[in-house]
């Protein structure tokens, strides 16, 4: 071991690993987008559709990006100059990096939504409205100038302070804490929403398949929408794998890591459409779904407001969870292939995305007729993350492990310190062939060209 893999940081326990990676993973991606997009393409059939995307691309990308990422006990970038030295591969590290600026741009400023909105909730703001009130605030909410910027950026400096902290003292020992609380707040909406007169519609849309709802569009949603979710393709996973210590099972790791991921969007939806369809709403409205048919549904329920706080908590928290892990790949980064100080370089990234940041806000508001290649800038960006950074990314690192690493390199990395991998040869099967053929398919569907 050399002298700089003796000084990092690393997590401290197994329990503090699947803390931190299921906090990355389970984000604004499970509680809002995830019900927002099953609602938008017809329920239970997408939902199948994107298991088996988690099973052929999520769980190899995991892996492979944890893998990658403890072998080399660096940074996304310095991961494949380590690896791979004097090739270009490093750029797959570089695309990481843009995108972890790229996301963590329109995510803060909806993390800061879901806070504005624990206090409208707590003050009861929605009560006694109609639904086209309940969307007019949201509406002018989000387009005023002050109110969201206030948010993104008091979220961003939660998410900086939790960083400058490090691996074991800051996200390792608030992972731990914030996880455990998110699972008992959606178990409590769950049992909530379950005991609705009216629920089983609800149920039934999400779990009874009706197959000719399934499009190509919903496809290509479902792949993106799962590296999304899982947080891969811009390795965080390979910043997070750096952290793991060599007695941990990477494999398991990345199988527990994901199913806690699928759990909790499954979750998010059984809280979401028993109540959607108990108070007869359109499950389709797409991205106000949480900020506007949820709290159309609290308002209606008795004790509503309360459990309308304690989603919006759960939502914040979730969203802090995934945060500190977006920030973490460009900090890692900063700190180590640029020397900088810990505390120096959650400053400077934490303020450059928060800049980036206040444009997106300004977006939905005052600058929403600015629009570049047709899309005003916050649409822009997030277009930008999951059509073309995010599978980019997925893509080479799945062609890294599965066929630039020597197989018996990889393989001694999965099976470190005596840990035994029956599915090795299913894993490399996955990375080698399905995974990538099916990314580079969403690439070039994503980008236009197929
Ligand atoms: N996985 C997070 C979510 O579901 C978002 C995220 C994407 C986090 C990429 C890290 C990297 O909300």
């Amino acid at each position: 071991m050399d002298k700089s893999s003796l000084q990092r940081d690393s997590f401290g326990s197994k329990f503090g690993v699947i803390a931190a990676a299921a906090g990355s993973a389970i984000g604004l991606g499970n509680i809002w987008k995830f019900p927002y997009i099953t609602g938008v393409y017809g329920g239970a059939a997408f939902i199948v559709v994107y298991l088996i995307c988690i099973v052929l691309i999520g769980f190899p990308l995991m892996l492979s990006e944890f893998l990658i990422g403890r072998k080399a006990q660096k940074n996304a970038i310095g991961a494949f100059k380590k690896l791979a030295p004097n090739t270009p591969w490093f750029l797959t590290g570089w695309i990481g990096v843009a995108a972890a600026f790229v996301i963590l741009s329109f995510y803060g400023v909806v993390a800061g939504w879901c806070m504005e909105y624990i206090f409208k909730a707590a003050a009861n703001t929605f009560a006694g409205q109609s639904p086209d009130q309940i969307g007019g605030i949201f509406g002018g909410f989000i387009s005023s100038a002050s109110k969201p910027i206030f948010w993104q950026i008091a979220f961003m400096a939660l998410t900086a302070w939790i960083v400058v902290a490090g691996i074991k003292d800051g996200i390792e020992k608030y992972s731990k804490v914030l996880m455990p609380m998110l699972l008992v707040i959606i178990i409590i909406l769950d049992i909530r929403a379950i005991t609705l007169p009216g629920a089983e519609d609800g149920l039934a849309f999400l779990f009874k398949p009706d197959w000719s709802k399934i499009t190509g569009e919903a496809v290509l949603a479902a792949l993106g929408h799962a590296f999304f979710s899982l947080s891969l393709g811009m390795g965080t996973m390979i910043t997070y794998g750096s952290y793991i210590s060599k007695k941990e099972n990477l494999g398991e790791t990345a199988i527990q890591v994901t199913i806690a991921d699928t759990s909790i969007a499954l979750l998010a939806g059984i809280a979401i459409f028993p109540a959607v369809f108990a108070f007869g709403i359109e499950p389709n409205v797409g991205p106000g779904l949480v900020f506007v048919t949820l709290p159309n549904v609290f308002q209606q329920m008795p004790y509503g407001h309360v459990f309308g706080i304690l989603f919006f908590v759960l939502l914040a928290v979730a969203a802090l969870t995934s945060s500190i892990s977006i920030l973490e790949v460009v900090v890692a980064y900063f700190a180590e292939d640029l020397k900088m100080s810990r505390k120096k370089a959650t400053i400077i990234a934490a303020l450059i995305i928060t800049v980036i940041g206040i444009f997106c806000s300004l977006s939905n508001g005052p600058l929403a007729e600015a629009k570049l290649f047709g899309l005003a800038f916050m649409d822009l960006l997030i277009w930008c993350s999951d059509n073309l950074l995010l599978p980019l990314g997925g893509l080479f690192i799945t062609l890294f492990a599965g066929w630039y690493m020597k197989r018996s390199s990889v393989e001694e990395e999965v099976k470190a310190e005596g840990v035994k991998a029956g599915y090795f040869g299913a894993f490399i099967f996955l990375t080698k062939f399905v995974a990538p053929i099916l990314i580079a398919l969403v690439f070039l569907n994503g980008i236009g060209l197929l």
